[in-house]
């Protein structure tokens, strides 16, 4: 077992990454001292795959287990779920010293995260990400919250866990699809920090693609130690968590003008960071050598590297860039990398170019 330390003062915590970990939970939140009861939040997919082994393990180290399970998807992460979520908390009594756990991907995480963070003005809660991208992305970090019908995670909270757990095994049972996504973030690491594991990458593709669970332990505590760099360093997002949003200004522009249907987050995102990484050479000098590794990396895991798109998406893709929250007055600041392994940010890139990268 590997373990990730985010140090935040008063609010640090653990990540633990490795195999068959599910079954320890129950022990692992006595020794954490967390209060008698709790309310497992979960999905329907999730929830009929591991909420029995995670209730025995509460259950047997003494704790009083309740559940709340919603329709699995992102049209769950609203208000509405949340309201029935807390009327759960209600139910079970949970109070000022219980603890919500998070059983699930980003949607589950992002929804029991929030509720946690505003029920009785906040109780402790424990994330259990279940899918490739929860556990390198969305249960580090402390962001949580819902969507508004006006636009995606516009409520929520920085709210940090007291412990991560990331099972391995819970990544077999995963639609291929949605880990393929999940590998879109664990690459984009890779780029903006740390090119020996872009490296380790390029060299264990087949090991990854057939979920060795030594091989993605590995990965996967490296991206969460680097997300928890940037973190620790910026924890309210303004100024070099902005690295993490390499490949995402034309990615979520992607998804926007697809309606969020036709892409996965991190298909969207693959064909982001290749546009990023030809903006790139163009204005920081990345090589050509490095283009076409990063361009190979993302195709050899199987996650779309193009898109094409007529003269009406086109314009509305500049449109949705300029919606994006990470917008300052207008101008669509880029992440761009000079090298693999280095990116900066700020960088703005003009209307023309942006097209020319997609289109290349
Ligand atoms: N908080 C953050 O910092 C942050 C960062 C990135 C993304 N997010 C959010 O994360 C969400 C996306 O997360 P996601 O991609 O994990 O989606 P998700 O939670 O919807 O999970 C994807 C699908 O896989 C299923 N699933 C989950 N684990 C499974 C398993 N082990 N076996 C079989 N099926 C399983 C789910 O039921 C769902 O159908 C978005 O709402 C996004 O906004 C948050
Ligand atoms: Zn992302």
């Amino acid at each position: 077992m590997r373990r990730v330390r985010v140090p935040l003062g008063e609010r640090s915590y653990e990540i633990l990454v490795g195999e068959d970990l599910l079954k320890g939970i129950g022990a692992r939140c006595k020794k954490l001292k967390l209060g008698r009861r709790c309310v497992i939040v979960t999905d329907t997919n999730v929830g009929r795959l591991f909420g029995k082994a995670v209730t025995k393990s509460l259950s047997a180290a003494g704790f009083e287990v309740g559940s709340f399970e919603f329709q699995a998807g992102e049209k769950s992460k609203n208000l509405r779920t949340m309201e029935q979520c807390y009327n759960a908390f209600a139910e079970h009594r949970l109070e000022r010293g219980s603890f919500v756990v998070a059983l699930g991907g980003g949607v589950v995480g992002d929804l029991a995260g929030f509720a946690a963070a505003s029920y009785l003005r906040g109780i402790d809660f424990v994330q259990i990400p279940t899918t490739l991208l929860a556990q390198v992305d969305s249960s580090v970090g402390g962001k949580t919250g819902v969507n508004l019908r006006a636009g995606k995670n516009l409520v929520g909270a920085f709210f940090q866990p007291k412990l991560v757990l990331c099972d391995q095994e819970t990544l077999r049972t995963l639609p291929k699809r949605e880990y393929r996504s999940g590998l879109a973030e664990v690459i984009k690491y890779g780029i903006i920090y740390d090119s020996k594991l872009f490296r380790r990458i390029e060299s264990k593709i087949s090991e990854i693609l057939k979920l060795d669970p030594q091989t993605l332990s590995a990965l996967v505590a490296r991206c969460c130690a680097i997300k928890a760099l940037v973190v620790e360093e910026d924890e309210q997002e303004s100024g070099l968590r902005a690295i993490l949003n390499f490949g995402h200004t034309i990615g979520h522009a992607i998804e926007a003008i697809t309606s969020y249907g036709t892409y996965l987050h991190g298909e969207a995102i693959s064909i982001g960071q290749i546009a990023a990484a030809r903006l790139s050479k163009d204005q920081l000098g990345l090589s050509e050598a490095e283009l076409q590794r990063i361009q190979e990396v993302f195709e050899a895991v199987g996650l779309p590297i193009k898109i094409s798109l007529n003269q009406s998406q086109k314009r509305r893709l500049l449109e949705a860039m300029k919606l994006d929250k990470k917008v300052s007055d207008g101008e669509v600041k880029f992440v761009l990398a000079d090298k693999i392994g280095h990116v900066v940010w700020g960088e703005f890139v003009g209307n023309d170019r942006i097209i020319s990268s997609i289109d290349a």
